[in-house]
């Protein structure tokens, strides 16, 4: 018998967020869904991260529309999210029962593989969201995320793992937003966990520095039950390897990994067009498809050069760009070394720019960095440097005991201001974790449903 792979195409949620910053409009993909669906994929990941927040600020879309949408479409495969626990799909800290609605509400929508992660692997922000999605009937993938500094060691890896399993977790999912794991340390990091954890191990990784391909085989051949690939017109540099190219490898290797080559053809031809326009519009910015070995020094993810190069770019500061990727590790330091995943990405980086263009360490700290001083983003995974707490906090004192259980629930709050506007808890959680957006949002669909309604009676007299 020949040994089985999972593959999960990523082609609508990580890679459309790594090339294309989320852009990609329901009309650009509607129409292959169920050709997808004919694929063999164990599941597609098409929702969370950055989508949601994207079709209510760029694309005029219902988050929770595009996922019934797609639901309608992919009757057999196994949809799959996104989620970064207690931040849910933002950049702060919901209430428990923010939490709670979300999960439930994601999985009544669709969603039946909920991959659950926090940026510092504080196994405290994804409990709720872990509870929430086992009890609400689906799968919860429990992440670890891959760094690398002095104190992520296989030890601390194994133990998160095992803390995952613990909690109740289908599956785990080894998270390398970056593309830095290389091949061999990710063959030594499955087998560890293989041997203390009894759950699938499913391996993340991009090919930014061009080590993707390699590390997702050697990830196999440590007995991964499952890697993640984008269709191939979609694949490379910030996104991930390759779904036709691993496929084509492992046929010829003896896995089965259940997926058609055919159908695949007709899943890329349907996406060339689509990039062609990405790339002709200046959506797609062709830089971001080289490989970056830098990223292996820097350890910048996909995403956070291209953050970083814009930031500097709009003060038309891009020849500082060496200094801020130098200052980059040193505030990740200071901050106790945090993974370089949302939103711990966006603070270090945007820190390290303040530090480098105002000439001066921590002259201006930010809002965030000042939370997550005092304790609200959960546990630095080490301690945090006594310059940064001095230069941030001044004498106030951080938190202690779990920040979550002082955040009042949102819920009814906002039930309350939206009134009308409101249809369903989905427009309430909409708004709860994306206010401006989702109200702006909920204001047009109504006009446009008023403007509508006056029209009909036109017409009718
Ligand atoms: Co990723």
């Amino acid at each position: 018998m020949s040994k089985q792979v999972k593959i999960t195409e990523v082609v609508l949620r990580d890679a459309n967020q790594s090339l294309i910053a989320t852009r990609m409009p329901r009309s650009d993909f509607e129409d292959i869904l169920e050709t997808m669906d004919e694929a063999g994929y164990y599941s597609l990941e098409v929702w969370g991260g950055a989508t949601f927040d994207s079709c209510l600020r760029y694309l005029d879309e219902d988050p929770w529309d595009r996922l019934r949408f797609i639901r309608s479409k992919v009757k057999k495969t196994k949809l799959q999210m996104l989620l970064r626990g207690q931040n849910i799909l933002g950049y702060r800290h919901y209430s428990d029962d923010t939490v709670r609605a979300f999960v439930r509400k994601s999985v009544e929508n669709g969603i039946d593989i909920i991959r659950i992660f926090d940026a510092l692997n504080d196994p405290q922000n994804m409990a709720t969201a872990i509870d929430e999605c086992l009890k609400a009937g689906g799968h919860a993938q429990g992440t670890i995320c891959y760094t690398i500094s002095p104190i992520h060691t296989f030890e601390s890896y194994v133990a998160l793992g095992k803390t995952l399993e613990g909690m109740g977790c289908n599956s785990l999912c080894i998270k390398d937003m970056a593309g830095i794991m290389s091949p061999q340390v990710c063959y030594d990091l499955v087998s560890a966990l293989k041997k203390e954890v009894n759950l699938p191990i499913f391996v993340h990784s991009h090919s930014t520095t061009g080590l993707g391909p390699m590390t997702l085989l050697k990830a196999i051949e440590a007995g991964a039950a499952g890697v993640d690939t984008a269709i191939s017109i979609f694949s490379g540099g910030t996104s991930h390897p390759s779904t036709e190219s691993l496929i084509y490898t492992l046929n010829e290797m003896g896995y089965d990994s259940g997926v058609d080559l055919k159908v695949c053809q007709k899943i890329n031809d349907h996406f060339k067009p689509v990039q062609a326009r990405f790339l002709k519009e200046g959506g797609l910015n062709p830089s971001v498809l080289t490989t970056k070995i830098d990223a292996l020094n820097y350890q910048i993810p996909g995403g956070m050069l291209s953050n970083l190069i814009s930031q500097l770019t709009a003060v038309d500061k891009l020849d500082r760009l060496d200094e801020v990727l130098e200052e980059t590790p040193r505030v990740r330091e200071d901050m106790g070394y945090p993974p370089l995943v949302t939103p711990m990405s966006q603070m270090v980086g945007t820190q390290a720019v303040t530090n480098v263009l105002t000439g001066e360490r921590y002259k201006l700290v930010s809002k965030e960095i000042k939370s997550y001083c005092r304790g609200e983003y959960g546990k630095s995974p080490a301690p945090i440097s006594a310059e940064l707490m001095e230069k941030a906090l001044g004498d106030e004192k951080p938190f202690e005991g779990r920040y979550d259980d002082t955040i009042e629930p949102e819920i009814p709050g906002a039930k309350a201001y939206l009134g009308d506007l409101a249809e369903s808890e989905e427009d309430v959680l909409s708004y709860v974790a994306f206010p401006q957006q989702a109200e702006a949002f909920l204001k047009e669909r109504q006009e446009k449903k008023a403007l509508k309604v006056s029209y009909t009676i036109k017409e009718a007299k």
